[in-house]
C-alpha cells in the first residue's frame, strides 16, 4: 500500500492507495474520528457495487452507518440534490461531529464534499474515490462544487477531507471510456509539473491501459504526490504572480468551454484532452512550448485513445463566447495557464483571434 501525505498546516491528511481499502476504510476512520455514526453519500451506479462493503467496514469499526443515494451523472451536482441531502441529514439528526463519506467518482466527491463543507458549517469529510478521475484529481485538494445553469462548478467551497481511501480494486468495474478519460488528468499533471512522469507513462502505456495493479497503484501515487505538492504550495489558488494551484487548470480553460458547448456529452477528461490540444497549440505560438514537445504529448493522448480532434462543424465562436462565463476571466480577457516546456507553465492572455485559430487547427479536416 502507498501513502501520500497532503501537508496543510492544521489540516494535514493522508491518501491511502491500495487494493481492498473499501474494507479497511472503517478502521482508518476510527483512528481519526470518534463519532457514533457516519453517513455515506454515493450514486446509483456505485452504491450497489461498493455501498454495502463500505457500510460493513464502517460498522465493524463501531460506527452506525447510513447510505444516502443520488442519481448518477453530473446533473446531480446541483443545489436541488444538495437540498434533498440536507433534508435527509436533518431527518436523521446528523450531528456536527459525524463524518460524511463520499463513495464514488468526482461527481459524488464534489457534491458530498460541498454538503460536508456546509452542513453545520462543516463536518468531517472522507473521500473513497472509485474512478481514476477522482483517484488522481478530484478526491485530492479539498475543492468541492455544485454546477449552476451558467457554468460548471460555480458554487463551491474549500473543505479538506480528514482521510482519503483509494481502493484500486474499484477500478475493475469502471467502464473503459471513464477510465481513459481519467488518464487525461495524469497527462496534465506530467505536462505541468513532471517531465520524467510523462516518460514513465510512455514507457508503461500498455500496463496502464490494461490496468495492471502495481502500475496502477504507482500511477495514482505519483499523480497524488504531484497534486498534493501543488495544493500544499497554494491551497486556495490565490497566488497571482506565480502560477501556483492554477497550474492544474491547464487544458481546463478551453476544456470547460468545450464541455459546455457539447452539451456535456463528453466525459470531463475527454474535454480536458481536447482542451490540452488547443492550449498546446496556443502555447507553441505564444508561450515557449516546442513543437517537438507538443507532438510528443499529442501522441501520448492518441495512444491513450483520448479524443484529439473536435468534430467537423464545431462552432468555435460559441466556445470562445463561453470562455467569458468561466471564473478565470479577469478584466474581460480569459487567462490561460500554458506550458512553457514540459514540467513548466506560465500565465498567458491570448487574444480571441489566436484562440479561434488554435481551435480551428484541432477540428477534424
Ligand atoms: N474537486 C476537484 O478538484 C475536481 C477535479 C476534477 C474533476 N472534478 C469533478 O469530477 C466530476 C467528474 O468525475 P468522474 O469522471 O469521476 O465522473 P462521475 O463521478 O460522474 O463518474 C463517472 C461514471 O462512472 C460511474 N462509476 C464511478 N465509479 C465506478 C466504478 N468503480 N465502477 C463502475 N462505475 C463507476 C459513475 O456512476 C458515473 O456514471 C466532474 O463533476 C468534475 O467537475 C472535480
Ligand atoms: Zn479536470
Amino acid at each position: 500500500m502507498h501513502i501520500v501525505h497532503v501537508d496543510l498546516p492544521g489540516r494535514a491528511y493522508a491518501i491511502h492507495i491500495g487494493a481492498g481499502l473499501v474494507n479497511r476504510a472503517g478502521a482508518l476512520l476510527a483512528e481519526r474520528c470518534s463519532a457514533e455514526r457516519a453517513t455515506i453519500i454515493t450514486d446509483d451506479n456505485v452504491g450497489p457495487l461498493y455501498g454495502d462493503p463500505l457500510a460493513e467496514s464502517i460498522e465493524l469499526a463501531g460506527f452506525e452507518a447510513t447510505i444516502l443515494g443520488v442519481p448518477a451523472g453530473d446533473a446531480s451536482k446541483s443545489l436541488e440534490i444538495a437540498g434533498q441531502l440536507y433534508d435527509e441529514l436533518a431527518d436523521g439528526r446528523h450531528a456536527r461531529d459525524e463524518p460524511i463519506i463520499a463513495l464514488g467518482g468526482g461527481m459524488v466527491g464534489d457534491l458530498a464534499g460541498f454538503v460536508a463543507a456546509t452542513w453545520h458549517r462543516g463536518v468531517p469529510f472522507v473521500q473513497v474515490p472509485t474512478t481514476l478521475e477522482a483517484d488522481i484529481d478530484a478526491a485530492v485538494g479539498g475543492k468541492t462544487a455544485l454546477n449552476h445553469a451558467v457554468g460548471k462548478n460555480l458554487i463551491g467551497a474549500f473543505h479538506q477531507p480528514v482521510l482519503v481511501c483509494t481502493d484500486i480494486a474499484c477500478l475493475e468495474t469502471l467502464a473503459d471510456r471513464d477510465y481513459r478519460a481519467g488518464l487525461a488528468e495524469s497527462v496534465k499533471h506530467a505536462v505541468v509539473a513532471d517531465a520524467e512522469f510523462l516518460a514513465w507513462q510512455e514507457r508503461n502505456l500498455d500496463a496502464i491501459l490494461s490496468r495492471q495493479p502495481d502500475v496502477l497503484a504507482e500511477l495514482i501515487r505519483r499523480n497524488c504526490a504531484i497534486k498534493a505538492a501543488i495544493v500544499a504550495s497554494d491551497e486556495r489558488e490565490t497566488s497571482c504572480a506565480i502560477v501556483g494551484r492554477a497550474a492544474l487548470n491547464f487544458g481546463h480553460t478551453i476544456g470547460h468551454a468545450i464541455e459546455a458547448a457539447c452539451g456535456y456529452e463528453l466525459r470531463h477528461g475527454e474535454a480536458v484532452a481536447l482542451g490540452m490540444m488547443v492550449e498546446m497549440d496556443l502555447a507553441v505560438r505564444l508561450s515557449a512550448l516546442g513543437d517537438v514537445e507538443r507532438r510528443r504529448v499529442e501522441e501520448l493522448l492518441a495512444r491513450l485513445q483520448l479524443p484529439h480532434q473536435l468534430p467537423k462543424g464545431t462552432d468555435t465562436a460559441d466556445i470562445v463566447a463561453r470562455l467569458d462565463a468561466d471564473k478565470k476571466v479577469t478584466g474581460g480577457t480569459p487567462r490561460f495557464v500554458l506550458p512553457a516546456g514540459l514540467g513548466e507553465v506560465r500565465w498567458s492572455s491570448p487574444p480571441s483571434p489566436d484562440i479561434l485559430d488554435s481551435l480551428a487547427r484541432v477540428i477534424t479536416p
